[in-house]
């Protein structure tokens, strides 16, 4: 277990407090983490105890299978055996990354409607790329669900910097798809570094490089590290550079291996094993697992019984075979890490340690061009290279949902694209106008405003300078700026001079670009006002884009502030608390997606209620199986206790030769029927059957309970009997001690004699049916059910505790405090003691109270109040001391 119980901490006890589930998704693992109030933080632990899962999903006829389950179906039904799904999220059906996931998978790949990939099982259902990760995402959140006993809907998931808009709209729509809520997407290099700096502080600021080298690419991030001192001990993370390369991830690895694998095949057996999907299926996974030994030995033995056309494959690869197979990617290993460290503006000599993570670290190949890279000293294998990245994210999605106290780790991310927007100049001669307007190395989370001198609608174009990656188009929104006509006539009418369109450009915490706010915006003449709007707002606003304004990032901003609200810069106050509301009119937006679309809302409720149909039906199987096992075992055990074997059983004891022969007939009948209808029968059926031999056997059970509860009981039933007496004697006694001495009593002597007579009663009760049920068998029913008996007790119980806890008369010099602590009854004293326990979360917090009360009612003597749980109304001692 690794727990960090320093890091975390409840902000509150608060019932309401939502758990945050992280997931890391890569092309070939799951990882996931919850952070949940009472459950250690960890991995999340899959149904078979591991703590990660294989990135798959596939289906045996009807039945749907996740993880490792999933990835095995591969060699027998390669169909139906989806995995490495992560290389196809938001793709292009014509880029390279289909192209490259045809080469590895043997799995349909199809065209959706909206020019992106979908998976075709063999029985020809097809699932959007979306819908498959939606499968895997609410298999995790129902994981999550069933470990933490509550509902799991918050959720953030790890992306690769390098994942452009189309990537991460194909994530957000997934999450939406399996019923999750995106509370954030983070960058896999930036949730390492948040796991890093959990337990260390950077007193002197330190930049370390983050290299990633997982299944989908290798990438490299270079993060500066800070920790601030005094009064604001928080520690900052800037993501200062990023440097990927696509074509060298673990999948081009395996690849790689296979290609070997099927060579030898293909030379030694004089066949092409590439025309057999279940062989190439089953040499895949040969190929994952030739791989690992690879990387701690120097050569791999491999058999595989009746890989195809029947034939058994036997072949060795060395370290030296695969290594050569990789000639071509040696010099492409280490070189994110140069092209980081260039967008940081840095040289190696500003780092201070290169930290591995991803499970391709392990590969001998890629291990030695890091060190020869950056120089074995650098580097740092101090995170766990499997889970710092789930870990992290799980850290940062707390902190963003504000539920729990975690250390003050400040992220700020930056985007791994130059976004441009382009616009028709409509001036003189159209023309377009194009605007680097977040260029690589931005700031997440910061918006820019962009002025328009405009009178009519018009479109703001986003591209991507260079596609991102290669093969995915570069335009990727275009928003419609509306109702401009009518404002700036508007405006111009309120005498409004220049009115110019400002729209704000936000770059997200997740990294998506959008339009979050556009108005019509014109200076109104007001003497008051009227020279120090003109100094702000007034310069430059002659040419077509006149104005980019940055404003300071601010995590979390309101998106859909208003261009007048939302800079706070603190020599602009003196204008914003002057500007008139009614001269700026929000404008309309209308947002278009060019080429690759992310799901519509009515594609994800489709695609919603195509999984819930799956979950239902799934649920449904369950039921009946479990109903079915149930039955099952039900029967084989009413069969052992019908059993002449076992003689002496109780259920022999407490039952009738009858009724034992009529639950073997109903018993023999229902064998027959299992055997017979057991597979077409339905869920109900078996319930139903069941309760029918339970019904029979109910009354037996009964009796046995009863003879097993009576001397309990009645035990029960004495005691309150014997106290009773008790109470009654002494009480007797004081009265008369203290009519002597001329001092009031607490009882009447009605009281007294009215509790004598429920005592009689009974006793006289208990007399009487005690003795009947003695000559009871135990295969007859109880004349006395112990449920009555025990509420004849309580009876009694009641009445006794009245009159015992009657307060001493106002009069009366006696402390009454002793008669709370002295207790008549061994079930009086349990119960104050199970008051206490179940109350001690309350007690806790009151405790201050508690302490601040006793010492200010602390006797002139000093002698402090005894505090007694419950408190009720104690008498105060001082009263005492005074009177006497
Ligand atoms: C890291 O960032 C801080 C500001 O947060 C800056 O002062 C410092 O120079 C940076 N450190 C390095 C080594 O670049
Ligand atoms: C924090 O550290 C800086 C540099 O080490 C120092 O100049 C500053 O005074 C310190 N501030 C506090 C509040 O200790
Ligand atoms: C990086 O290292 C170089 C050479 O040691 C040094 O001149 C430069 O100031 C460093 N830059 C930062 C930001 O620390
Ligand atoms: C904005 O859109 C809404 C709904 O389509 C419409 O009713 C409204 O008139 C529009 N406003 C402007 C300023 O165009
Ligand atoms: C413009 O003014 C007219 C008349 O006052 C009003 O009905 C309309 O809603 C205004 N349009 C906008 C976009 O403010
Ligand atoms: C503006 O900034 C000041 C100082 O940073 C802050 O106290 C204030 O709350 C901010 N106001 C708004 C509206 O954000
Ligand atoms: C009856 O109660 C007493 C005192 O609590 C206990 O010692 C005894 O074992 C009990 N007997 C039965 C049969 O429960
Ligand atoms: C009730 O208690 C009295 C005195 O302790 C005892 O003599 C009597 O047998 C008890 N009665 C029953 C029914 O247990
Ligand atoms: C009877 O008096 C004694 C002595 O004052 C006291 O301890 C005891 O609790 C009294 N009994 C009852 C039943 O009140
Ligand atoms: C003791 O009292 C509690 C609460 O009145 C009751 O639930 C419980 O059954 C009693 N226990 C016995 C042994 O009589």
């Amino acid at each position: 277990m690794r727990l960090l119980p320093l890091a975390l901490a409840l902000l509150s006890l608060d019932s309401a407090l939502a758990a945050v589930l992280a997931i890391d998704y890569g092309s070939d693992w799951i990882k996931a983490s919850i952070m949940s109030p009472g459950v250690p933080f960890d991995v999340l632990l899959n149904k078979d105890s591991k703590r990660k899962m294989q990135a798959s999903v596939g289906w045996k006829q009807s039945t749907r299978y996740f993880g490792t389950d999933a990835f095995n179906l591969a060699s027998r039904f390669p169909t139906d055996s989806f995995s490495s799904i992560k290389l196809l999220q938001g793709a292009p059906f014509d880029s390279p990354a289909v192209a490259q996931y045809a080469r590895i998978s043997s799995a349909e790949i199809a065209q959706t409607a909206r020019d992106t990939a979908a998976l075709r099982q063999s029985d020809g259902t097809e699932w959007a790329v979306e819908e498959l990760v939606a499968m895997q995402f609410a298999y995790v959140k129902q994981l999550a669900e069933s470990s933490t006993g509550e509902k799991v809907t918050d959720v953030i998931v790890t992306v690769p910097p390098f994942f452009s808009q189309f990537q991460r709209d194909a994530v957000v729509d997934a999450i939406e798809i399996s019923g999750l809520r995106t509370l954030a997407l983070i960058n896999d290099g930036t949730a390492v570094a948040v796991n890093y700096a959990m337990t260390r502080t950077f007193p002197t600021p330190e930049n370390h490089i983050i290299f990633d080298a997982g299944a989908s690419g290798i990438r490299a991030t270079v993060v500066n590290f800070s920790t601030g001192n005094g009064t604001n001990p928080a520690t900052q993370i800037n993501v200062v550079g990023v440097g990927y390369d696509l074509s060298t991830g673990g999948t081009e690895l395996d690849r790689r291996l296979r290609e070997i694998l099927i060579e030898a095949f293909n030379a030694k057996h004089g066949k092409d094993l590439r025309t057999d999907k279940r062989g190439l299926a089953k040499l895949w996974k040969e190929a994952g697992r030739v791989k690992g030994i690879l990387s701690a030995n120097v050569e791999a033995s491999s058999t595989i019984e009746s890989l195809a056309w029947d034939i058994d494959f036997r072949t060795k690869v060395s370290r030296a075979d695969f290594e050569t197979a990789c000639e071509d990617l040696k010099p492409k290993f280490a070189q994110p890490i140069q092209d980081a460290l260039k967008s940081a503006g840095l040289t190696l000599d500003n780092i201070t340690s290169v930290i591995l993570t991803g499970g391709s670290t392990r590969t001998p190949m890629i291990q030695a061009a890091v060190k020869a890279a950056v120089g074995e000293e650098k580097i740092a294998l101090n995170v766990n290279a499997d889970e710092a990245a789930v870990l992290g994210a799980a850290l940062h999605g707390a902190s963003l949902s504000r539920q729990f106290k975690t250390k003050n780790i400040k992220v700020q991310d930056m985007s791994a694209y130059d976004v441009q927007v382009s616009y028709l100049a409509t001036a003189s001669t159209p023309r377009t106008i194009t605007t680097l307007i977040f260029p690589a190395g931005s700031k997440t989370g910061s918006k820019k405003t962009l002025t328009f001198k405009r009178k009519e609608d018009f479109v703001i174009n986003f591209d991507y300078k260079d596609p991102a990656p290669a093969g995915f188009p570069a335009r990727f929104l275009e928003v419609g700026i509306e109702g401009v006509a009518e404002a700036i006539a508007n405006l111009t009418e309120m005498g409004a001079t220049d009115p110019v369109v400002k729209a704000t450009l936000t770059l997200s915490e997740s990294g998506f670009v959008s339009v979050s706010n556009a108005v019509a915006f014109g200076e109104i003449k007001d003497e008051s006002i009227a020279g120090k709007l003109k100094g702000f707002f007034g310069a430059g606003s002659s040419s077509e884009a006149v104005e980019e304004t940055s404003e300071d990032s601010r995590p979390r901003a309101s998106t859909s502030a208003s261009s007048t609200s939302s800079a706070n810069a603190s020599e602009a106050t003196p204008e914003k608390k002057a500007l008139p509301k009614e001269n700026t009119i929000t404008l309309n937006t209308t947002v278009v997606f060019p080429t690759i679309p992310p799901m519509t809302v009515d594609e994800k409720k489709a695609a919603r209620s195509r999984l819930r149909t799956i979950d239902l039906e799934e649920a449904a199987v369950a039921r009946k199986e479990e109903a079915r096992n149930g039955f099952e075992s039900y029967l084989y055990r009413m069969r052992d206790l019908l059993d002449p074997e076992n003689a002496d059983t109780p259920f022999k004891q407490c039952s009738q030769e009858s009724e034992r022969q009529a639950i073997s007939e109903k018993l023999d009948e229902s064998f027959a029927w299992l055997y017979d209808r057991g597979d077409v029968a339905e869920t109900s059926q078996f319930l139903d059957k069941r309760n029918a031999l339970e019904t029979l056997e109910r009354p037996i059970i009964h009796r046995y309970k009863e003879i097993e509860e009576f001397p309990q009981a009645l035990n029960n039933s004495q005691m309150w009997n014997w106290s009773t007496r008790l109470f009654l004697n002494e009480a007797g006694e004081n009265m008369t001690a203290e009519a002597e001495a001329g001092l009031p009593s607490k009882w009447t002597q009605d009281e007294l004699e009215a509790l004598h007579k429920t005592l009689k009663e009974h006793e006289a009760w208990l007399n009487e049916w005690v003795e009947k049920q003695k000559a009871v068998k135990a295969n007859e029913d109880p004349v006395i059910e112990t449920t009555e008996m025990k509420a004849r007790a309580k009876v009694l119980e009641t009445a006794l505790m009245k009159l015992y806890k009657r307060k001493v008369p106002k009069t009366t010099k006696k402390k009454t405090s002793a008669t709370e602590e002295a207790t008549p009854s061994p079930n009086a004293s349990a119960n104050s003691e199970a008051e206490t326990s179940t109350t001690s979360a309350e007690t806790s917090t009151t405790s201050a109270e508690t302490s601040t009360t006793s010492a200010e009612s602390t006797t002139p003597t000093g002698e402090p109040t005894v505090v007694i749980p419950d408190g009720e109304q104690q008498a105060p001692i001082p009263t005492i001391h005074d009177e006497l």
